[in-house]
């Protein structure tokens, strides 16, 4: 009997104890401590000199779960964590941070397609959020004196959830300077990536006061199923020291991305891209689709990124330009050879959600124009049109130049953005040649765009959906943007960033209008979907008002005559044989500079008076905007 309680006594101690764990962690001090609560403390060490993350095997550790506890520099985290029975290896888990993993709520749609991405990976797993340390010397002047020239940096270590990645020698250009936390673009190579991404711009979207708009709405247009830079939220260190809670993105004009997002498989996470890939263009404001073979100057504004010159393109605004969208066989033809409609509707039902002023529909501005070689023959060439640049959105920068109606702005309906002259500055193009012609051109057409405008406000632009989902990356990343404005940063803008918000705007900005921003994030959702709502009749999944008996559904008007059909788009028809067209743009000057338009809200806000502010329109809650503080003007 003892016999066996003493055999029973030290077996269980040599199973109880036989575990090993190594434990991770990313903290920024000089002294990292572990401590098994209740039992002992280890110092733990820096893996590479100079990088925050610190680790350790401690030995002997009991079977079953058991709680530590991290140290910096003698102080404690205010919580203790779990080590799960069976776990030999803790993620890279980050100093205060009590929940290393975290899935967000995600935005659901029913008609994805698009099955042609790698996917996020690790690299874009927002369960997790990264940390990106930048090392060296020239790192040091780099962050205290941004260039846009490019810089070497020594060492750049980026931390996922259970991996690191380390690069020496990265070339880095800085952008957005009038802001202290300004824009980096790094370039790394094909052959050094992460998860085959080596393009990455670490972003924060200074005139949004969420600082979350590129991420929500790379989110929405990744779960649409269309060709989408993804965005992640990350924290960006140097030198042991905080540089700011950026956002880590894609960018859709570099090779990195077309690889990842045109040739990738989610399941092996591999690519197979053609080498070389498509042509690649650049669109800034004044790029559009009119067939103008004789007049190279028009296509400016699509910039050549990628590829030879500009030929495929025009042999794309000429097909374009002999489609007879009334001839359904016609258009599938097209659809298959020429241009990508589904993602193209998708695209637009967005930029017109989110009042994306800075984007195609309202500015002919900031996208990229793809042709596939996979899908393409000698003759035919398959283009798709991907969107970029975010943050000018949900009311950020509505100007007087695209916002002539003020807080009523949400409720202005599609219709109105059909078949119109636009040239809204000296840059803006006259038309919307895509979207006169693949939404407004027909009935059937503009059903077909109807139907999926009505179907993302159903689920996912709706005030239900969008706040279960945007609400729990408040939650999450809350107590890293308080972080990120408890420090001073490395770089000051001299003369003062414009606009300025705080940790104050962050926390308002999801409920309610700011100076200089008219609406809410989750009230400009709201209106835009209660507007269509009572325009097309529709409700949504939890809507407590939906549309009454009374409400009449938008009709689209049926063509009166037969021509009206297919003449949307205007061009002259002169007769030009193509094969007597010389192509060949690079001998054609192009010296047309196109402005940026990111300075044009700064410069707008800057002279406003607060009494531009109070809002002339009836709203329901709030009779005038929160009073602006003298200092943001
Ligand atoms: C991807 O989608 C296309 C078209 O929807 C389909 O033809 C193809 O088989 C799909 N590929 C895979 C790997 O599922
Ligand atoms: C963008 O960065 C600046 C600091 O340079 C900051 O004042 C501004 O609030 C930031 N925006 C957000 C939303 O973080
Ligand atoms: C060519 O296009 C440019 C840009 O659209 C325009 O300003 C110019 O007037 C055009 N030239 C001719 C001869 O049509
Ligand atoms: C366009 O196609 C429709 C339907 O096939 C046809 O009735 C119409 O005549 C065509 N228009 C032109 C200009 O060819």
């Amino acid at each position: 009997m003892l016999k066996s309680l003493l055999l029973f006594i030290t077996l269980f101690i040599s199973v109880a104890y036989s575990r090993s764990v190594t434990f991770k962690i990313l903290a920024f001090g000089t002294k990292v401590q572990l401590e098994i609560i209740g039992y002992k403390k280890y110092n733990l060490k820096q893996a590479v000199a100079g990088d925050p993350l610190y680790s350790g095997k401690i030995n002997s550790l009991p079977d079953t779960d058991f709680e530590y506890t991290y140290y910096v520099d003698g102080v404690k985290e205010n919580f203790n964590r779990v080590c799960k029975s069976g776990v030999t290896t803790t993620l890279n888990e980050f100093f205060g941070r009590e929940e290393t993993l975290k899935p967000l709520e995600t935005f659901n749609y029913p008609d994805n397609h698009w099955n042609r991405s790698i996917g996020k990976t690790t690299v874009f797993d927002d369960s997790y959020i990264p940390t990106v340390h930048f090392y060296g010397t020239e790192t040091e002047k780099f962050f205290h004196n941004p260039t846009s020239t490019t810089t070497k940096l020594e060492r750049v270590t980026f931390y996922f959830k259970d991996s690191k990645k380390s690069f020496s020698k990265v070339p880095v250009t800085a952008k957005n300077k009038d802001f202290d936390k300004f824009q980096i673009k790094m370039k790394l190579s094909k052959t050094a990536n992460v998860k085959g991404r080596y393009l990455l711009k670490f972003r924060n979207g200074s005139e949004d006061p969420t600082n979350l708009r590129q991420t929500i709405y790379g989110n929405i247009i990744d779960s649409l199923g269309m060709p989408s830079i993804h965005s992640i939220m990350v924290r960006v260190y140097y030198n042991g020291k905080p540089a700011g809670f950026y956002t880590m993105q894609e960018e859709a004009i570099s090779e990195s991305f077309i690889r990842t997002e045109f040739y990738g498989n989610p399941e092996t996470e591999t690519i197979d891209p053609p080498e070389p890939i498509g042509d690649t263009f650049d669109c800034s404001t004044g790029a559009d689709f009119e067939y103008k073979p004789l007049n190279m100057s028009y296509y400016d504004p699509i910039a050549l990124k990628i590829g030879k010159d500009k030929s495929k393109l025009i042999a794309f605004t000429q097909a374009l330009d002999q489609l007879n969208t009334s001839n359904e066989a016609e258009l599938e033809e097209f659809e298959k050879k020429w241009f990508d409609i589904e993602t193209f509707h998708k695209a637009m039902a967005m930029e017109y959600l989110t009042g994306d002023w800075d984007g195609y529909w309202y500015f002919t501005s900031n996208f990229a124009f793809y042709e596939d070689p996979k899908q393409s023959t000698d003759s035919t060439y398959k283009f798709y049109f991907i969107t970029q640049d975010h943050d000018e959105t949900f009311g950020v920068g509505l100007t007087d130049v695209t916002n002539t109606v003020g807080y009523e702005f949400p409720k202005v309906s599609y219709t109105t953005m059909l078949n119109q002259i636009w040239h809204k500055d000296p840059f803006d193009a006259e038309h919307r040649t895509l979207v006169d012609k693949f939404i407004a051109s027909t009935p059937a057409l503009q059903k077909r765009f109807q139907d999926t405008l009505i179907s993302i406000v159903q689920n996912i632009f709706n005030p239900v959906a969008f706040k279960r989902v945007v609400n729990s990356y408040y939650e999450r990343y809350l107590p890293e943007v308080e972080w990120d404005y408890s420090f001073q940063r490395p770089y000051k803008y001299k003369r003062g960033q414009n606009p300025n918000w705080g940790y104050d705007d962050f926390l308002k900005a999801f409920d309610s209008p700011l100076t200089g921003l008219q609406w809410g994030l989750y009230e400009w959702v709201s209106l835009r979907a209660e507007a269509i709502k009572n325009e097309f009749c529709i409700t949504w999944e939890g809507d407590e008002n939906p549309p009454d008996e009374s409400c009449v559904p938008y009709e689209i008007p049926e063509p009166t005559t037969t021509t009206t059909t297919t003449t949307t788009t205007t061009t002259t028809t002169v007769e030009v044989p193509t094969t007597t067209i010389e192509l060949e743009p690079t001998n054609v000057p192009t010296t047309k500079s196109i402005p940026t338009q990111r300075h044009r809200f700064a410069e707008w806000f800057k002279n406003k008076k607060p009494s531009d502010f109070t809002v002339k329109t009836k709203r329901s809650k709030r009779s005038t905007l929160h009073p602006p503080e003298k200092s943001r003007f």
